[in-house]
């Protein structure tokens, strides 16, 4: 299976930093890691600049949520289908600082729903709150958002590990840990399915992940912003597939 290093950059970035694409490109060429994907997924207003940058440096491109409907009255929504008219070709759908304002398993399973309908592959995110995994929870709770979250029928699709209390803390689940939740998930999801882990992944912290059965990459956040640290994690991921 190929390994995922999909960069989440949340709310950062602006034009100043079309030209990232490129950089990575510089730092790791396509040619040298030509069995990982690496994906970035910008703000909405610089995906077309990003995508542009990124096609002929072999880097996959995508946003970070979208509207479950097509079109309409929705002020500030994205639908997907506008996210694939930028030839971006994934959606991070259902992220735990989305779910935090409110967003429900049935609401990521609608967006999820309209990545598919618009040819976007979904990475559908889900992890436990620290209190969830004190109380023994983690596992159970894990396994229900992906029930709940996941679309009807057939289609590529991507699940992302991410522990809510290891996001931007420093803080990363334990290998133990990530490897029973992983062959869990697997379990459930059957063999085609990529399933990333979340959560601080930074590149000391990276060749121990990667080792972990049934990680099949990474979302990232912080360490996704530089183009050194984000080709230092794809490095790994490199020496893992080779
Ligand atoms: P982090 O973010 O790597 O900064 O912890 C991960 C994420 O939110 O996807």
């Amino acid at each position: 299976m190929r390994l995922l290093i999909a960069a989440n950059w949340k709310m950062h970035g602006d034009m100043s930093w079309a030209d990232k694409p490129t950089k990575l490109d510089a730092i790791l060429p396509a040619d040298q890691r030509t069995g990982i994907d690496i994906l970035i997924c910008p703000p909405f207003p610089i995906l077309g600049a990003i995508k542009k940058a990124a096609a002929p440096a072999k880097i996959l491109v995508g946003a970070q949520d979208c509207h479950a409907e097509i079109k309409g009255a929705h002020t500030g929504d994205i639908s997907a289908e506008m996210i694939a008219s930028t030839d971006s070709t994934y959606v991070i759908v259902g992220h735990s600082e989305r779910r935090a304002l409110g967003e429900s398993d049935s609401d990521v399973k609608a967006k999820a729903h309209a990545a598919l309908r618009a040819g976007l592959t979904p990475i559908i995110c889900v992890g436990e709150t620290l209190t969830q995994r004190e109380a023994g929870q983690a596992e159970g709770v894990v396994k229900s958002m992906i029930e709940q979250s996941m679309p009807d029928g057939e289609g590529d699709i991507v699940i992302a590990y991410e522990p809510v209390w290891a996001i931007g803390t420093g803080k990363t689940a334990k290998t133990k840990d990530i490897a029973e939740m992983h062959a869990a998930i697997r379990d459930q999801v059957g063999p085609k399915v990529r399933i990333l882990y979340g959560g601080s992944v930074k590149p000391q912290n990276t060749e121990a992940i990667f080792s972990v059965p049934h990680v099949n990459g990474a979302l990232i956040g912080g360490a996704g912003l530089e183009m050194e640290s984000l080709a230092a994690i794809a490095k790994f991921a490199v020496n893992i597939t080779a």
